[in-house]
């Protein structure tokens, strides 16, 4: 099949590796305001290059990629519904949750497939989590610790399209409460510093946060963001339940040093970045998106799923903002 893809930065140029990889993509198109940005994954993939999204979806892909920057993802989503391609767009649906809803209106209008890039949802320890807590093997959960952080923040164009750190990275953490314990968030408490990069807090933004969320069921769910971690990359969930705990990303390359004499836990070389850490569950997430292209199965993370994971963002930034406990239902329009 014939793979479209908009936007060639970090992760844009990754998925085009990882889809010239797959032996159902037989050939990709690519587009990027930034033409060399284009031109190197054309020389790189053997693709074509599209001088707009237009010309790309006029050149007749089977699926479209959206990897673009956050804020043109609205837009990019409409014109791939609307030319009837199934659509693969990258994390966060939108910049405000006011345009997801606007645009969800559009996908179902029209009734063709879409697929969010939330791509934990194929990382084997949370697939080991998630059946863990839904076997019950945990017993009841009491308490789970949800943490992302990054090496090094974003540049500041990248900030200034993200709809700030709780919309662009604690969306992946509030993703995979929801998903692996099958519970709804119900009230978020959030605070934020600002001790790195200045151009984070010029933009309205922070660059360390921590959430206190609230379950249906009682569980405390506490989620813990940085885009400075000198160690690298840090993606960990502790799930700590009245039989069990269990934790997703403990393993040697975790980093982090133990400070106890004479462990030598963590031993690996640290994670570096997502790309690195979450290699195989991309391309698992890209052959279901394949998957969905052929009609052989449906979505595994829609528009609906992945807005769900928003509505908790968009509660936090307030929460931030007002510095008060924000219940769901008070910023819920839908
Ligand atoms: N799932 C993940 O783990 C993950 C990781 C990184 C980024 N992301 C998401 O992917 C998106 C891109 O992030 P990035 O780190 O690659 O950013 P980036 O800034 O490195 O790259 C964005 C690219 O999009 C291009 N672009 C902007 N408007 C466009 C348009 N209308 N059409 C085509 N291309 C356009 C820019 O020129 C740039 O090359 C963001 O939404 C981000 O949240 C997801």
């Amino acid at each position: 099949m014939r793979i479209g893809i908009l936007g060639l930065g970090r992760i844009g140029a990754f998925h085009a590796e990882t889809l010239s990889g797959l032996d159902a993509v037989t050939s990709l198109v690519v587009a990027d305001p930034v033409a060399d940005a284009a031109k190197a994954a054309a020389e790189r993939y053997g693709a074509e290059v599209a001088d707009s999204p237009e010309a790309l979806l006029a050149a007749g892909v089977d699926g479209l990629v959206i990897a673009a920057a956050t804020d043109a993802h609205p837009a990019l989503i409409r014109a791939g519904v609307a030319a009837g391609v199934p659509v693969f767009c990258e994390k966060p649906v939108a910049r405000t949750i006011e345009e997801g809803v606007a645009v969800l209106d559009a996908v179902r209008e029209s009734g063709v497939p879409i697929q969010i890039g939330f791509n934990r949802r194929f990382d084997a320890g949370f697939l080991a989590a998630r059946a863990a807590v839904r076997a019950g093997e945990l017993g009841r959960l009491h308490t789970v610790r949800s943490t992302t952080l990054d090496p090094a923040p974003p540049p500041a164009a990248y900030v200034a399209a993200s709809g700030g750190i709780f919309r662009d990275c604690s969306v992946h953490d509030f993703d995979m409460i929801r998903w692996v314990t099958g519970r709804e968030v119900t009230e978020v408490y959030a605070a934020g510093g600002n001790r790195g990069a200045a151009y984070i807090a010029e933009a309205g933004d922070a660059d360390t946060t921590s959430a206190v969320l609230t379950l249906d069921d009682g569980t405390i769910a506490v989620v813990s963001n940085s885009r400075h971690n000198a160690r690298g990359h840090d993606v960990r969930m502790e799930l700590l339940g009245f039989a069990d705990s269990l934790a997703v990303g403990l393993d040697d390359r975790l980093p982090i040093r133990s400070a106890e004499p004479g462990v030598t836990f963590p031993s690996g070389t640290p994670h570096d970045f997502f790309m690195d850490r979450f290699t195989d569950a991309y391309r698992a997430e890209l052959t279901a998106f394949t998957e969905v292209v052929a009609g052989k199965r449906p979505s595994p993370c829609t528009i609906e799923e992945a807005l769900e994971a928003g509505w908790i963002a968009e509660a936090c930034t307030l929460s931030l903002r007002e510095h008060r406990p924000v219940p769901l239902a008070e910023v819920r329009t839908g």
